[in-house]
């Protein structure tokens, strides 16, 4: 398969596998520029993560979530091994429109739960990541014959209200991407979420939740120094994207926990005076011995206020399915 640049939709066979990009790689490119002049400017200095999913970026994180450490992805895949039944049941859903779908590994514990509920037609992945898009499409469509794929490259900040509906909706967020948001981002996400969905359709969060900071870091700051060259990688897209000269070897990882917060934050850290050019936008950057670039932020919830962050945005009859040890939780919310 491959993928169409133009903002159109490319369909292979009749209409059962479709990819349509409403976000190209020049438009990805461009609001990289928008963040990186916003964020490179300002005191402390950050940059969205959602700018380390190029196609070696996407790769380090499937590594990540294989790590021993990195505890969310296998405690979700366990909740969803257990409980996707029931979830399906109640979703009742024609269409599976997963946010952030990636390698959609753990999706196919949903896809086959509601296929057996019943009534399941539709899979419709939505990531940044062209290129994990096409490989986990490639891979579903011949795993899965009988259903229709519909892919859709989009940034879910900017394209919710133009991802396709062919039919009753569950929309999936998985793997805690929602701790990507401080608080007012969660507010105004969740609530573009509601207004997107119809009455009935349902909204499954994976939420990783509050525990000992130090399991926590460990998480973040694996031995084997996965989660380090991922974070490192951020500067290895802004050289190739926006014509930069980072010396990745001149930063290190950072990954703190936030008390007040309950957050992980990632940090880089520049080892010494350090002078970028960023030649296509045309500006020099100058970072102090020991400062920090924010990279990713990673909230951890709790179940009471992430059940009243839903109600605020419009979700009701929330039901929730926690892990044995309270690591991590599964919540589906109806629109
Ligand atoms: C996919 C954003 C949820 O925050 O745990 C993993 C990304 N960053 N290790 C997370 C990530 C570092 C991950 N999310």
């Amino acid at each position: 398969m491959t993928l169409d640049t133009n903002g159109q939709t490319s369909t292979f066979g009749p209409d059962r596998l479709t990819l349509t990009s409403l976000l190209t790689a020049e438009d990805l490119r461009r609001s990289l520029t928008e963040d990186a002049r916003a964020g490179l400017s300002a005191s402390p200095k950050w940059l969205p993560p959602k700018y380390f999913y190029d196609e070696r970026g996407s790769e380090l994180f499937e590594e990540i979530t294989r790590l021993p450490e990195y505890y969310p992805t296998r405690t979700e895949r366990a909740l969803l091994t257990e409980h996707a039944r029931e979830i399906a049941e109640i979703a009742d859903a024609e269409v599976l429109l997963e946010l952030g779908s990636g390698s959609s590994e753990k999706t196919r514990l949903l896809l086959d739960a509601l296929t057996q509920a019943g009534r399941l037609t539709t899979y419709v992945p939505v990531d940044v990541s062209a290129s994990a898009l096409t490989q986990a499409m490639d891979a579903l469509a011949e795993e899965r014959p009988e259903l229709v794929l519909n892919g859709v490259v989009a940034d879910f900040d900017q394209h919710l209200g133009q991802l396709p509906a062919p039919g009753r909706r569950l929309i999936a967020l998985l793997g805690s991407t929602l701790g990507n948001y401080d608080r007012p981002g969660r507010e105004r996400f969740l609530r573009s979420v509601a207004e997107a969905m119809r009455p009935g359709e349902g909204l499954l969060l994976g939420l990783d939740l509050v525990k000992d900071p130090g399991q926590l870091v460990a998480a973040y700051d694996d031995a084997a120094g996965v989660t380090a060259e991922f974070n490192l990688n951020a500067l290895h897209v802004l050289n190739r994207s926006l014509r930069a000269d980072f010396d990745p070897d001149g930063f290190r990882h950072l990954a703190r926990w936030n008390t007040d917060e309950e957050r992980i934050e990632m940090r880089l850290v520049a080892q010494s005076p350090t002078r970028v050019e960023l030649r296509e936008l045309d500006v020099t950057i100058d970072f102090e011995k020991g400062e920090e670039l924010l990279t990713e932020l990673s909230c951890k919830f709790r179940r009471s206020s992430a059940a009243r962050e839903l109600a605020a945005a419009g979700f009701r009859d929330a039901r929730w399915w926690t892990a044995p040890d309270e690591a991590y939780a599964l919540v589906l919310a109806k629109r």
